[in-house]
């Protein structure tokens, strides 16, 4: 079948020939894809930055597909049921998993003290192979995959199986009060849906910050919210101190993650020599713009190693932080709910549709940002079968 294939940073390829998956576990399906969109998180794999990335890897958490065939212990699925796979692959009875915290699942990634098992995203996230490619494994086919509801937009549902939801648990984690000023760091994806969904808790004003023009321009519009460009904000620390009558912001969202720009300093011992897991300047920024006991949101990925934080702030500011992988599949009744009543069209976000053959393109245009690239979505040759 066709997969994509990681390479090595910056190399990925399509491989015409890597074998079918099998049910290896009678909990396991087999699902034939329909769409596979390349996140923000499959940057940091093809630039190289999260450990045990395998060459020979597929990459690809956010998919939707056909079952094509289910173990013998299967209950929820048949073959012929269009799923939405959210992105963690979690047992559904661990002592997390019964919490709620499907995305710090104990039993689906060897390595489950560092973090629960993820579709295609290294083996530090339990080497699992992933769905950018034309047929996929899915564990614990019974907990994750959701039946997509009749008459929803097939590319809201697969909007659904992590874009939507982290974007979501961000706001919520931040625990926005009614009326409080809202940033979101970061305008991809993830921080766009993180803009619209502070509304939903209550914001009184939310602002996003980025230094891509069109992300900027996009996000003013599809989350009505307020977008400025760090570079030309000088400070973008004092600029929300001063907007807020020099108090801070109520709520900060990380969105970006270990590959932030905008320090010369982070982006050398973070990406360059890689003395930190990354640069961690938008979390810098946040910490250092929330007001005094405020809460400081993070979904933005960082490495299991260390990074230059000013922990210091946190503490004399009685700064909450929350930050987590998002737990996709609690949130999905809720978001079902507000896609399908038309509150919210994630799939506005899609910018390119890019055939599964041309993959090494679609990277290249999503890391460099090219073409007004928001969100890539993947058909692989199944999509028609
Ligand atoms: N926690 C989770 O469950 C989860 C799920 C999905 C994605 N993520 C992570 O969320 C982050 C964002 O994902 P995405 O798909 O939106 O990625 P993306 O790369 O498309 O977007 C990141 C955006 O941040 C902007 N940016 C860079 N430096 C900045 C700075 N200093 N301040 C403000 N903006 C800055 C970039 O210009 C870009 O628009 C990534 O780290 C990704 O791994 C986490
Ligand atoms: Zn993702
Ligand atoms: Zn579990």
């Amino acid at each position: 079948m066709l997969a994509m294939n990681y390479r090595g940073p910056y190399r990925v390829r399509p491989d015409f020939n890597k074998p079918y998956p099998e049910l290896l576990h009678p909990g396991d399906a087999i699902v034939r894809v329909t769409r596979s969109c390349i996140c923000g998180s499959d940057l940091h794999l093809y630039h190289g930055l999260v450990p045990d990335t395998r060459v020979g890897m597929t990459f690809g958490h956010e998919f939707t597909g056909v079952v094509e065939a289910v173990g013998s212990e299967v209950q929820r699925l048949k073959p012929g049921d269009h799923v939405l796979v959210p992105f963690n692959i979690a047992c559904g009875v661990c002592p997390f998993c019964t919490q709620g915290l499907f995305g710090n699942c104990h039993e689906s990634n060897p390595e489950a003290t560092a973090v629960g098992g993820i579709f295609g995203y290294s083996h530090t996230a339990g080497g699992y192979d992933g769905g950018q490619a034309e047929y996929v494994r899915v564990p614990y086919a019974d907990i994750g995959p959701e039946i997509i509801p009749a008459g929803m937009d097939p590319d809201d549902a697969v909007l659904l199986t992590d874009v939507f939801p982290t974007g979501y648990q961000a706001a919520e984690m931040g625990g926005i009060r009614k009326g409080d000023t809202v940033v979101v760091f970061g305008a991809g994806p993830v921080g766009i849906m993180a803009a619209k969904s502070a509304w939903l808790f209550g914001a009184g004003r939310v602002i996003v910050i980025d230094h891509l023009e069109y992300r900027l321009d996009f996000v003013r519009t599809y989350a009505q919210c307020e977008a400025y460009n760090f570079r030309s904000l000088g400070d973008p620390v004092l600029f929300i101190k001063k907007t807020t009558d020099y108090f801070g912001a109520d709520v900060c969202i990380d969105a970006v993650g270990c590959e932030a720009a905008g320090s010369a300093m982070q982006t050398i011992t973070g990406r360059k020599m890689l003395l930190q897991a990354g640069s961690a300047t938008a979390l810098h920024w946040a910490i250092n713009s929330v007001k005094k006991g405020g809460i400081v949101s993070i979904v933005g990925v960082y490495g299991p190693t260390g990074n230059l934080i000013p922990i210091g702030n946190v503490v004399n500011k009685g700064i909450t932080i929350r930050a987590n992988q998002a737990s996709v599949k609690r949130l999905l009744p809720k978001l079902i709910d507000h896609v399908m009543s038309g509150r919210v069209k994630p799939s506005d976000i899609i910018t390119h549709r890019i055939p599964l053959e041309e993959v090494a393109d679609a990277y290249q245009i999503f890391s460099s940002k090219l073409d007004g690239c928001i969100k890539p979505v993947l058909i692989p040759p199944s999509a028609n079968a």
